[in-house]
């Protein structure tokens, strides 16, 4: 597996020491509150884990299956939401956690279904890379890891066709990892 990898842009150290701060910063903004922790699946699974057990305030969590891509580096442009219903955010303040913010499409649709709902008492956005490159429209993040450059990466929960998320580095794939089809045959054990 490491053999696909071209450059790590974020070591382990580097992102955990990282994710300490934003736990600090999610603490004190959220001290007091009633919070819930809205975690979007696959790709925040790591950092949610490691995020939510450095904020030592009381919080309810969940979690909500959205993908706007399919098995290649490119967004679909739509959104996929694998739950019918969102859990119920009355009286709560919602911290959506993301792994990256490409487009924006992903937060932007679950941000404006929870504010239909209009029973939260706030939402807002923790997210652990932002992409710098231009969007239709801005989608605000309160709490931010990293902006990195408009490349493709994997790990730490962010995948290539599902692979790669064990990696626990952020890095940019070879060009000839990203060229392979979808794995059919069994994953390389290297
Ligand atoms: P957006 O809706 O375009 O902002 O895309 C957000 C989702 O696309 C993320 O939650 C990721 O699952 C996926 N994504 C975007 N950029 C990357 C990347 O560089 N590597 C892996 N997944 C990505
Ligand atoms: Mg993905």
């Amino acid at each position: 597996m490491r053999d696909d990898i071209e450059q790590i842009i974020l070591d382990e150290p580097t992102i955990a020491h990282r994710v300490d701060e934003l736990a600090s910063e999610i603490t004190a903004t959220y001290r007091g509150q009633r919070l819930m922790v809205l975690a979007v699946l696959n790709g925040s699974l790591f950092f949610a884990a490691d995020l939510l057990r450095r904020i030592p305030i009381p919080l309810e969590f969940d979690v909500i299956k959205v993908r706007s891509y399919g098995d290649s580096t490119q967004s679909s442009g739509s959104l996929r939401y694998d739950f019918d219903h969102l859990p119920n955010p009355a009286g709560r303040h919602v911290l959506i956690v993301d792994d990256i913010l490409d487009s924006g499409l992903t937060l932007r649709g679950i941000s404006g279904r929870l504010l239909e709902q209009g029973t939260a008492r706030s939402i807002r956005a923790c997210v652990l890379l932002r992409k710098q490159r231009p969007r239709q429209m801005e989608v605000p993040i309160d709490f931010l890891g990293f902006e990195i450059e408009d490349r493709f990466v994997v790990g730490y929960g962010l995948d290539y066709a599902e692979r790669y998320r064990n990696l626990p580095f952020i890095a940019t794939l070879r060009i000839a990892s990203l060229n392979e089809k979808k794995a059919t045959g069994p994953l390389d054990t290297k």
